[in-house]
């Protein structure tokens, strides 16, 4: 499973960057409102630093705007995706830029008839948004499971990015579920390293090492 972050703050990317951990980097327009910076500047800035798929939203609401808007920021760099909301207009809009080659993430996915659309207009990538679903007191993870059958049963080569991570546990049952992609939040993404045993263990290892007699 690739791991992408789900951040717009560059301090974060860069540090798990040094570890070979990021395969891409998703936003969205709450992740960006964050840095106070321009949007342009921060997705260039990304995508200078990981090469690997880096999702930028569209704002505008109408099919139009969506593709317009969609058409410049596939300019800003060769390993834009374009990121679009599961709407009428979203859907209609994924379609037309997967025809002219630019990749697309539909997000806010919130059913398996949602990403069977999606993925039949031709998305590069579709959103299931598991912490979403689990905060209403639905399984998001049972979406995940039910997407990867169905984009399996018939072939499609889009991707699942398990979206809306908020756990470790969802980080591994995302794994389990088979999902292509995690996006996971650049804050909780160092607590996937961690276990108190280690650190138990390392400090046991130490100690005892001090006691080991020195060559002279
Ligand atoms: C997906 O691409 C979204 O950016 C993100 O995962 C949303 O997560 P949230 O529900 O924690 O805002």
């Amino acid at each position: 499973m690739k791991f992408f972050l789900d951040t717009g703050n560059m301090e974060e990317i860069t540090r798990i960057n040094r570890l070979g951990l990021v395969d891409g980097v998703t936003t969205n327009p709450s992740i960006i409102a964050k840095e106070k910076r321009p949007f342009k500047d921060i997705i260039q800035d990304i995508a200078r630093t990981v090469p690997g798929p880096i999702s930028a939203e569209v704002i505008g609401t109408s099919t139009r705007e969506m593709i317009k808007e969609g058409r410049e920021i596939a300019t800003w760099a060769p390993n834009i995706v374009v990121k679009l909301p599961l709407t009428e207009s979203g859907l209609e809009a994924t379609y037309q830029l997967s025809q002219e080659g630019i990749k697309t993430n539909v997000t806010l996915v919130f059913s398996a008839a949602q990403g069977l659309m999606a993925a039949k207009a031709g998305a590069t990538y579709i959103s299931p948004f598991v912490g979403r679903l689990d905060d209403i007191g639905v399984d998001g993870m049972k979406l995940v499971r039910d997407l990867k059958t169905i984009l399996n049963e018939y072939n499609f080569s889009t991707e699942i990015i398990a979206a809306s991570i908020r756990s470790i546990e969802h980080v591994e049952q995302a794994a389990l579920a088979g999902a292509h992609i995690a996006t996971i939040p650049g804050s909780l993404l160092p607590s996937l390293w961690k276990h108190p045993l280690t650190d138990i263990g390392l400090e046991r290892f130490l100690k005892d090492w001090a006691s080991v007699p020195q060559t002279k």
